[in-house]
């Protein structure tokens, strides 16, 4: 199905054969398009919160290859006559607020009856050709930055059950919901390699997507990886959504760990919105760090290296 000739197009740079969540397709005139679409089931219970990390999440995309967004539709199923449009309203105002932020302009969509709320973007970015990220640069040596601290999947998992306090809950919202906006212009200002975001198949998914496609292996530093207040516990507490099992078996058998089998999971955990995974030249670490600062990534961290060796490979250690 990948090989279809609609899959094809020699302005076409990066298809749906590559693992990165974008397509990018040059456009006449000179600049990249990158075009991403993202849309899920409630994940927190404020439906204004909810729309803004959708809004967030599909954007997240555009900022993991170094484009800026333009232009979004707005995607909505919703079960008409269960629950009441006022709702839906509250979740439209937390959506548009966080497109408004970003400087993306929402020109339409789609809306349809449907029994689980829906909600989300396709989202259209702009990108010089020249500071293209894509999934696929990494270099033996290179630093890996991540930009947000990892907890999201267990932290709302927990949450749904009631057993988060009040503070932590707000301080994951406000994560998911937080841009990666300046994270994008941080990395665009330093010679990164390779980038992408931390979501659904969690850090190690995500940076094994990141290590085929360069073939490559990676080095992680467990104590180094930030990770959010509480996490530890309610995953101790036997808080781990099925989606992060799923990735948990589906990354395992990649993985040689010298530590604790906890740190498997928290690092498996599925993200919603999380930050980008960056790999940068050693002597560029520390400038991407400042810059990262600058731009309020306060939780931004070097968490390993890449190497060279069996490529695909993942080694936790101390
Ligand atoms: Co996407
Ligand atoms: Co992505
Ligand atoms: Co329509």
């Amino acid at each position: 199905m990948h090989n279809s000739p609609a899959t094809q197009h020699p302005d076409l740079i990066v298809g749906i054969e590559y693992a990165d969540d974008a397509g990018v397709f040059m456009a006449p005139g000179g600049d990249a398009l990158v075009q991403t679409v993202d849309f899920f089931t409630p994940i927190v219970d404020d439906p204004f919160d909810w729309g803004r990390i959708a809004a967030a999440n599909a954007l997240s995309d555009v900022y993991a290859m170094g484009g800026d967004p333009l232009t979004a539709l707005q995607l909505v199923g919703w079960p008409r006559g269960v629950i009441g449009f006022d709702v839906l309203e509250r979740v439209i105002e937390g959506g548009l607020s966080v497109m408004e932020e970003a400087g993306c302009t929402v020109v339409g969509g789609h809306s349809i009856d449907d029994p689980e709320p829906k909600y989300g973007f396709a989202v259209t970015g702009i990108v010089e050709p020249g500071r293209l990220q894509t999934n696929a640069g990494a270099r033996p040596a290179d630093q890996l930055v991540l930009t947000k601290p990892l907890g999201t999947g267990i932290i709302t998992t927990a949450l749904k059950a009631g057993k988060v306090d009040e503070e932590l809950a707000r301080y994951c919202i406000e994560t998911m919901a937080e841009l990666n906006a300046g994270a994008s212009l941080a990395m665009a200002a330093v010679n990164a390699h390779a980038c992408t975001d931390v979501t659904g198949y969690g850090l190690l998914g995500h940076l094994r997507e990141l290590l085929t496609s360069a073939g490559v292996s990676a080095l992680i530093e467990v104590d180094q990886v930030p990770l959010m207040d509480g996490v530890e516990e309610l995953l101790e507490a036997g808080f781990f959504p099925g989606g992060s099992q799923r990735n948990l078996e589906e990354v395992s058998p990649h993985v040689t760990s010298d530590v604790e089998p906890a740190w498997l999971q928290l690092f498996a955990d599925a993200q919603t919105s999380g930050g980008l995974l960056i790999c940068v030249p050693p002597a560029e670490a520390q400038d991407l760090l400042d810059r990262l600062e600058e731009h309020e990534c306060f939780e931004s961290a070097v968490i390993g290296e890449i190497h060279s060796g069996a490529e695909g490979t993942i080694r936790l250690v101390r």
